[in-house]
């Protein structure tokens, strides 16, 4: 199985995904791209020193969202890949590469969805959010993508403990260390491995 990365900031997920193909935890999948709209995206660096090619396309260089979109959209589709990981993506994905992409987009969320998530919910915001609520459980939720904002039929979720003293950075690290780097991998690999269906918005999966 072909995929493409998409990333914009530190990459440990795209690490995570990197060292269990690896490690082979992660079967019958290949890195073909590692696309970022942030030409300073460490996870860039991460993609050129495992050998993978980078791309950076940014909307920032194109006069319209309209003109971003086309030109990404071109610049996955020249990739061929079976699916699509966004892994800290912070760039608004076109609805017709939604449609094209249909259950072959997946994203991770660094909170049990739907709680903490939709507009305005992400990086340290959701765990903000899930501090001042004072809730005692969050975690991390492996979703496809479609035309919403984190509504997508959900694949796989993990939960972490909220501890008394926990500042927002410190809860973003464990839910990252014990739920993002491990669930993101996994729902990888069950859709690499076939055991992954959609049936009226529900994830099935059967290894
Ligand atoms: C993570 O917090 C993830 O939950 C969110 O964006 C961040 C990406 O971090 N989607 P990294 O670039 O993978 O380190």
């Amino acid at each position: 199985m072909k995929i493409a990365v998409c990333v914009s900031g530190g990459g440990t997920n795209l690490q995570a995904i990197i060292d269990k193909i690896n490690s082979g935890e992660i079967h019958n999948t290949e890195i073909a791209v590692v696309i970022s709209n942030n030409k300073n995206a460490f996870a860039l660096e991460r993609a050129a020193k495992a050998g993978i090619e980078g791309v950076c396309i940014s909307p920032k260089d194109f006069a319209d969202r309209e003109s971003f979109n086309k030109a990404f959209l071109e610049k996955l589709d020249s990739y061929n890949v079976d699916l699509v990981v966004l892994a800290g993506f912070l760039v608004v994905i076109p609805p017709e590469m939604i449609r094209n992409y249909r259950n072959r987009i997946i994203n991770i969320h660094p909170s049990l969805i739907p709680s903490f998530c939709g507009t305005g919910y992400y990086g340290l915001k959701v765990h903000e959010g899930v501090l001042s609520r004072g809730v005692k459980v969050t975690g991390a939720t492996c979703h496809f993508v479609d035309e919403g904002t984190d509504t997508g039929p959900i694949i796989l979720q993990k939960a972490v403990e909220v501890k008394e003293d926990d500042t927002p950075e410190v809860l973003q690290r464990r839910v990252m260390e014990q739920a993002e780097w491990e669930i993101m991998p996994r729902a990888i690999d069950l859709i690499a491995r076939g055991c992954v269906t959609v049936e009226s918005g529900k994830v099935r999966i059967e290894e």
